[in-house]
């Protein structure tokens, strides 16, 4: 593993962000911006050994600033939604900022998929990794707290890229990070993701209602397009169709993972056909969000000349369950203060 930094652009204001190529001795390769942390390339053989860049993004820093999709990008302090953007810890209510209607998606308007990091190429192991740091402020989008935050990007032999979060407040506070990269693994450019086959560990997921708001219900995949538990592609469930794949159109659902923890476990598995490509997903979170591209919008500009449309790549983003804080039996991603948060996110490629 091997990192080389180099000069991406500046912003408006004048701040400077460094693009980071990060490289293993088998032709593997991704690259990393600073701002939002986000992985604007991914490059992994298919199996007659041709690279191909597997992650949607865009060309250029302004695209990146006005992310609407959040392609590629470091999620913080909250993943996803919370109903109504307020939440009740040690009995007071707390509001924080709404930035979809009248709830909070993704961390509000500034999330942490909109900030500069603080990046340095450390070693681990032995090997270089890039870490990101970025101090939240107290109040920041809302929410209490100081929070130290540090990210670990890292590229294997094994073309398995690497993210280690770890986090810590000086108040109790709200802590769920993942990464929000849309593959393609045919390629960023190669259309829709339909004939993706996807596997997923899980014998149940989260309903939504028709604003994508977890209801507390939890349901069963059983003799739903929800059970990836064996292989299925994933055009044959929208095909199919079902009342919860009506509210977000399409997939863009929690599901339940049964994981200990402690260390990373595979939950996931996506497999292109074609290019025999496969992307094995592991992770130390309890829910994962299966998104399947529904809100790009048609006709969005990409890399290299690329145009994304509906389900142009498919998203599986590891978390604490959206909307959790409402919720007893959901775990909970309140960080208390002092207390380290730490999760392992895996994504694999290899072929067959
Ligand atoms: C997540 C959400 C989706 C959507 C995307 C960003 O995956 O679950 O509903 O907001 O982020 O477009």
């Amino acid at each position: 593993m091997a990192i080389k930094k180099s000069f991406y652009a500046k912003t408006k204001d004048g701040e400077q962000v460094d693009l980071f190529t990060i490289t293993n001795s088998k032709g593997g390769e991704v690259k990393i911006v600073n701002f939002g942390g986000t992985v604007v390339s991914l490059k992994v053989p298919d199996k007659a050994g041709n690279f191909e860049d597997v992650v949607l993004g865009y060309d250029d820093l302004d695209s990146y600033i006005n992310n609407e999709c959040y392609f590629g990008a470091l999620i913080g302090r909250n993943s996803n939604r919370i109903e109504n953007a307020e939440f009740t810890m040690n009995g007071k209510v707390y509001k924080i900022a709404q930035n979809s209607g009248k709830h909070q998606l993704h961390g509000g308007f500034k999330g942490f998929d909109r900030v500069i990091w603080e990046a340095e190429i450390i070693e681990k192991n032995g090997e270089e990794v890039l870490s990101l740091k970025y101090t939240s402020k107290d109040g920041e989008e809302g929410f209490p707290g100081e929070v130290k935050v540090q990210v670990i990007y890292s590229l294997g032999e094994d073309n398995s890229l690497g993210l280690d979060y770890s986090a810590v407040s000086d108040k109790d506070t709200v802590v769920n990070l993942t990464n929000h990269s849309y593959f393609n693994l045919a390629g960023h450019a190669s259309g829709d993701i339909l004939s993706h086959e996807l596997m997923i560990k899980a014998d149940q997921f989260t309903e939504v209602d028709n604003e994508c708001i977890p209801t507390g219900v939890v349901l069963d995949v059983q003799g739903t397009p929800f059970d990836f538990r064996n292989f299925n592609w994933i055009g044959a469930g929208l095909e199919v169709g079902h009342q919860q794949l009506d509210m977000g159109g399409g997939y863009d659902h929690n599901f339940v993972l049964k994981v200990s923890g402690i260390a990373p476990e595979k939950i996931a598995e996506v497999y292109e056909p074609k290019s025999g490509r496969v992307m094995e997903v592991l992770t130390t979170k309890p829910g994962v969000q299966l998104y399947t591209g529904n809100f790009i919008t048609p006709g969005t500009k990409g890399k290299n000349g690329a145009i994304y449309n509906k389900r142009s790549g498919l998203c599986l983003e590891t978390q604490y369950f959206p909307n959790n804080l409402k919720y007893k039996h959901f775990k909970s991603s309140i960080l208390k203060a002092g207390e380290k948060y730490h999760h392992i996110t895996i994504y694999k490629f290899t072929t067959r």
